[in-house]
């Protein structure tokens, strides 16, 4: 019987779980559940004999994949995949699928959620500010930064972006205002979102060239990955600008330094959020599993990444 692995060390919601036990089981398959596991070694010894496997962020490198004997696909619920190595699976003949877009507007939620945060200085009981009228730099226009768009739209943000892989009139038709190079979106906006995925041209390119072209008040928000921030600019930025401020759900490497000195400007999600939502874990959880069905019954390679 084919045996699909849900193995996710920050468990999917149980309602999630009843989902993507419904599709592989209708499907024939058995299911097997690795939840809340704590150590490397649980996740190779549980994905050894498996056929297929689900994860969220937990780390695929090499000695995890070429422990998993009868591996075919392994499915990332959620849109970045940098916790797979590509490399280690596409040798092992391994299918990587992500499921783009079903977590999407959870995490565009948060981002918003921490911008209102931020400007009502974390509810502490003082007069804080608005963001209607703020300009926003959304940097790339995918599935989040279209959500991001959306609803700050609903906030009176006047709204900008950048994609360089994006057409102009797909941005502006959502009426948004397109911008042409990273530069000018950074220098135009009080406020900046990314969503960017990491990757060899983004990752540290969140620098301070780029970062102090921002008018003060400056504020950037980091639902993307710690990756694509050059941790050693960003406390460059807190040291020089008073009015300079963090907002992640991403934790820098840095974090006790930053919180040590500009707590008042620094807010991170204790552990990832953005997709810890009901409905982006049955989103994503029910697409991977089907993905999964699709691909053993049918061959179907949609969404695979590493081609
Ligand atoms: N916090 C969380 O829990 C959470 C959850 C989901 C996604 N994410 C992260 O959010 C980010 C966006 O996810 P998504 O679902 O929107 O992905 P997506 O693939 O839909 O969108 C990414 C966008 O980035 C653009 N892009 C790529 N390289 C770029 C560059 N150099 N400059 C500007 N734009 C560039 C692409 O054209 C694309 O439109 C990713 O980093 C993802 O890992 C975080």
């Amino acid at each position: 019987m084919t045996k699909v692995l849900v193995a996710t060390d920050k468990a999917f919601a149980p309602v999630a779980v009843k989902g993507i036990r419904e599709v592989i089981e209708n499907a024939g398959f058995e299911l097997i559940l690795l939840e809340s596991y704590t150590s490397p070694e649980d996740f190779i010894k549980a994905i050894t004999d498996v056929d297929a496997v689900i994860v969220r962020s937990d780390k695929m490198d090499k000695t995890v994949i070429e422990a998993a004997a009868n591996l075919k696909i392994a499915v990332r619920a959620g849109a970045g995949y940098d916790n797979i190595d590509l490399a280690a699976s596409t040798a092992k003949g391994i299918v990587v699928m992500n499921t783009p877009g079903q977590n999407s507007n959870a995490v565009a939620e948060l981002a918003l959620g921490l911008m209102v945060y931020y400007v009502r200085n974390f509810f502490n009981g003082k007069s804080g500010w608005e963001l209607k009228d703020k300009k926003l730099g959304i940097h790339a226009y995918g599935a989040v930064g279209r959500n991001v768009a959306r609803i700050a739209k609903g906030f009176g943000m006047d709204c900008y972006a950048f994609d360089p892989f994006i057409p102009r009139e797909v941005i502006e038709k959502d009426g948004i205002k397109w911008v042409g190079s990273v530069e000018e979106l950074y220098s135009k906006c009080n406020f900046i979102s990314l969503h960017i995925p990491a990757n060899s041209q983004t990752k540290q390119s969140v620098n301070y060239p780029l970062l102090s072209r921002m008018p003060s008040p400056s504020v950037l928000v980091n639902t993307a990955r710690a990756e694509v921030i050059n941790e050693a600019d960003l406390l460059k930025m807190f040291q020089e600008r008073k009015n300079f401020a963090y907002l992640s759900d991403v934790e820098p490497t840095n974090k006790s330094e930053i919180e040590a000195g500009f707590k008042a400007r620094y807010f991170c999600t204790p552990k990832k959020m953005g997709a810890q939502t009901e409905e982006a874990n049955i989103n994503a959880g029910i697409a991977a599993a089907r993905q999964i069905v699709n691909f053993i019954k049918n061959g179907d390679k949609t969404f695979q990444v590493n081609k």
